[in-house]
C-alpha cells in the first residue's frame, strides 16, 4: 500500500534535512562566517520541491535512495545559491526570503556572493565525490547534466534574459524561454539525475525529461501567479516583487486568468508523458497537482 501524499512528503522532507545538515560544512568550522552563510541560506525553509522530484524519479527507477539523495542535495544547493543570488540588490533586491531575511540582508553582499560561490562548488563536489551509479561515465554525464542545467545555456542565461528584459514587453515565446532556462532547467535536471541514479531506458527518461519541460515551465508561470495574487506572509517573500521591478511575466503578458489556465494546460500535458508509468509514477503525479496547485 502507498503512503498517502502529504506523510510521503513530509517523511522525505525530513530525510532531506538530515542530508543537507550532514553535508554542508558545519558553522563551526573555519571560515565560520561564510559556513554560517550557506547553512543559514540552505537549511530550514524552501518547499524542497527540486528533491521531492529526484526521489519520485528515483523510486520510479529502482535507484537507492541515499545516491538519490546526494543528486538531490547537488540541485538544491544550486537552486540556494540562485536564490541568494537572485535576492542581491543587483538582481531582484529582495530582503525577504523563505520568510527570514534575505543573505545579503543577514550577512552582507559580499558573503552573499561567496555562499553563491561556495554552494555550486559544493554541488558538483558531491556529485564527484559519492559514487551515484556502478558506471563512471554515466556518473560523467550526471555531472555534466547538472553543469548544463546551471550555466549559461540554464539556469544562468535565464537570469541573464531576466535581466535584459526588465521594462520590456516579450513575446510569449520569448517569456517562455526565459522561463524554461532561469527555472526549467534546475526542475528537469532534478528529475533526470533521480532517474539516473537507478536504471530506465532512454525512450523512459525521454518521457520524463518531458514531464520536467512542462512541469518546470508551470512551475515559474504558478510563481508569476502567486507573485502577483499572494500576500507576503504567505509567500515568505515579497509580493508584489515583479510589478515593483517592471519584470514582463506571464500574468503581466496574459493576466492572471490565461496564466492560470495555461499551468493547467502544461500540468496535463506533463501528466501525458507518464501514462506508460502507471503506477509507478504516482508520486510524479501528485507533484505535478501539488506545483500547479500550490499557494506558496
Ligand atoms: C523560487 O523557487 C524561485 C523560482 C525558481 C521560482 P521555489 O518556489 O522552489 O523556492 P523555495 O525553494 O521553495 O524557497
Ligand atoms: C527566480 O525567479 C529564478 C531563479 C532564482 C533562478 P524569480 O526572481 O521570480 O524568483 P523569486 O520570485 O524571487 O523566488
Ligand atoms: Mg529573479
Ligand atoms: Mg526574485
Ligand atoms: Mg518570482
Amino acid at each position: 500500500m502507498m503512503s498517502d501524499f502529504p506523510s510521503w512528503v513530509s517523511t522525505h522532507q525530513s530525510r532531506f534535512e538530515d542530508v543537507l545538515k550532514r553535508l554542508l560544512p558545519q558553522a563551526d568550522v573555519t571560515p565560520q562566517r561564510l559556513h554560517a552563510a550557506m547553512r543559514y541560506s540552505v537549511l530550514d525553509g524552501g518547499k524542497r520541491v527540486r528533491p521531492l522530484l529526484a526521489y519520485a524519479a528515483g523510486e520510479l527507477s529502482g535507484a537507492p535512495i541515499e545516491r538519490v539523495g546526494i543528486a538531490a542535495a547537488a540541485v538544491e544547493l544550486i537552486h540556494a545559491y540562485s536564490l541568494v543570488h537572485d535576492d542581491m540588490p543587483c538582481m531582484d533586491d529582495d530582503v525577504l526570503r523563505r520568510g527570514k531575511p534575505t543573505c545579503h540582508v543577514e550577512y552582507d553582499e559580499a558573503t552573499a556572493l561567496l555562499v553563491g560561490d561556495a554552494l555550486q562548488s559544493l554541488a558538483f563536489q558531491l556529485l564527484s565525490e559519492h559514487p551515484l551509479s556502478g558506471d563512471a561515465a554515466k556518473q560523467l554525464q550526471m555531472v555534466k547534466l547538472l553543469a548544463v542545467a546551471s550555466g549559461s545555456r540554464g539556469m544562468a542565461g535565464g537570469q541573464a534574459i531576466d535581466l535584459a528584459s526588465v521594462g520590456k514587453q516579450l513575446t510569449l515565446p520569448e517569456l517562455e524561454q526565459m522561463h524554461i532556462h532561469k527555472t526549467g532547467a534546475l526542475i528537469r535536471a532534478a528529475i533526470l539525475l533521480g532517474a539516473h541514479c537507478g536504471d530506465l531506458e532512454q525512450s523512459q527518461l525521454d518521457k520524463l525529461d518531458r514531464y520536467g519541460k512542462c512541469i518546470g515551465l508551470a512551475f515559474q508561470v504558478v510563481d508569476d501567479v502567486l507573485d502577483s495574487e499572494a500576500d507576503t506572509a504567505t509567500l515568505g517573500k515579497t509580493a508584489g516583487k515583479d510589478a515593483d521591478n517592471d519584470k514582463p511575466t506571464y500574468v503581466t503578458l496574459l493576466g492572471v486568468q490565461s496564466a492560470k489556465k495555461m499551468a493547467a494546460e502544461l500540468q496535463q500535458e506533463a501528466m501525458d508523458n507518464l501514462v506508460e508509468f502507471g503506477d509507478r509514477a504516482q508520486r510524479l503525479r501528485e507533484l505535478a497537482d501539488f506545483i500547479v496547485m500550490r499557494k506558496y
